[in-house]
């Protein structure tokens, strides 16, 4: 298939595009290169001997939006372009809602325009917000949401089922992913995010390399095994090949299905930094600190429906996911540059 891959170069879209070049697709990549750097299509090339065909366009630009599809015959999208911090989301909620439910409606738009009907998208297990138990089945629906990104994610869920009822000949499946980590093996892609980061296994990357002196654990008094937050940690080679199933999934049915993507098995934060520091050989310094407001203490995945519907099975656990997290940070300390 020739597929549309929006935010294309950031981290799950290059890994992506990597895993739909090795199955025999054509990648067409968009990105307005906020979050990612265009030397990420260099790597791609490295590993894949493939030259990708990209455009810098912000999909909010619909003129330059439409010469792409104008330009290309797509038979698919699979649509990551997006923001995704968390906490960045809660002091800039216009500009969340702007980019992530905006530039999705034009995307959206362009796809009923130009008959393209088949679509994966980026969803979050944040959408299951704080209001069910572990494991997380996609029955369930969705949450209350506890910040505007989780809820960007909410809407462009909605959005995407109401297409589907509008419109008969249309396809999508929601991808809601638990904790995608980890890097591909070659170290010539993986996630350095700018600043200091968020989440939990690029931060060890930084104290592991030197940058930071040491990890806070959020909070050592909740309730699970080792009183630490316990996270379904996927590594993004796997997450990947989801995206291949998925879209090749699409491609035979019709209507809207929502998907869980995680491993369905729970990490917490000291048995990642157990694993990191075995993957690595470092020691890793952490100190005990404050729970970090939001967060709940376990969320893993129920795996069923990706299994069953799409054959989809993780293969690499949480020290292939350190290993190589730690391989790219390495080769990679300040990101592709
Ligand atoms: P990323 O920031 O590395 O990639 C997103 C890409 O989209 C970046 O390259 C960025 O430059 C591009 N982009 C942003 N706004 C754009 C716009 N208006 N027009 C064109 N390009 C634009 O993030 P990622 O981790 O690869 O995440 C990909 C998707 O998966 C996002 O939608 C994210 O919300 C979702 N997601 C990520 C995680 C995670 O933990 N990484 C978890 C759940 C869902
Ligand atoms: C993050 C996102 C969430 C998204 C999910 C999956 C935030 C606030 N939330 O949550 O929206 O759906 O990823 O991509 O970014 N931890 C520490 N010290 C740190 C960082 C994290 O102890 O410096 C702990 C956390 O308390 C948590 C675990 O590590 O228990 C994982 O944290 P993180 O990587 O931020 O992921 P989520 O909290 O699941």
């Amino acid at each position: 298939m020739k597929i549309l891959v929006t935010g294309g170069t950031g981290y799950i879209g290059s890994h992506t595009v990597v895993e739909l070049i090795n199955k025999g697709h054509e990648c067409v990549i968009v990105d307005n290169l906020y979050n990612s750097s265009d030397k990420v299509l260099g790597r791609i090339k490295q590993i894949t001997g493939v030259e990708v065909k990209f455009y810098k366009v912000d999909i909010r630009d619909k003129d330059a939006l439409e010469e792409v599809f104008k330009e290309n015959n797509f038979d698919a999208v699979i649509h990551f372009a997006g923001l995704k911090a968390v906490g960045e989301s809660v002091a800039k909620p216009l500009e969340y809602y702007e980019n992530n439910i905006s530039g999705s409606i034009v995307l959206y738009e362009l796809m009923i325009k130009y008959h393209v009907n088949r679509l994966v998208f980026s969803s979050s297990a944040t959408v299951y917000g704080d209001s069910f138990t572990s494991p997380l089945k996609e029955e369930y629906g969705r949450g209350k949401t506890t910040n505007p990104y989780g809820s960007t994610k909410a809407i462009n869920e909605m959005i995407i089922e109401d297409i589907g009822k509008a419109n008969k000949d249309f396809s999508a499946i929601i991808l809601r992913y638990f904790n995608p980590v980890g890097a591909h093996e070659s170290g010539l892609i993986g996630e350095r995010p700018n600043g200091i980061p968020n989440n939990l296994v690029p931060y060890i990357s930084d104290v592991v390399v030197g940058k930071l002196d040491h990890l806070n654990v959020f909070g050592d008094d909740y309730d699970t095994r080792d009183g630490t937050g316990v996270r379904d940690y996927i590594h993004v080679v796997d997450l990947a090949k989801a995206h291949v199933l998925a879209i090749e999934h699409a491609a035979k049915q019709v209507g809207v299905d929502t998907i869980n993507v995680g491993s369905g098995n729970g990490y917490s934060v000291l048995e990642v930094i157990k694993a990191y520091e075995k993957a690595s050989n470092k020691k890793i310094p952490y100190v005990i600190s404050q729970r970090r407001p939001g967060d709940i203490a376990t969320c893993f995945a129920d795996t069923h429906k990706a299994s069953e519907l799409l054959g989809f099975n993780t293969k690499l656990g949480i020290e292939d996911m350190c290993k190589d997290a730690y391989n790219f940070i390495k080769k990679n300390p300040n990101g592709i540059e």
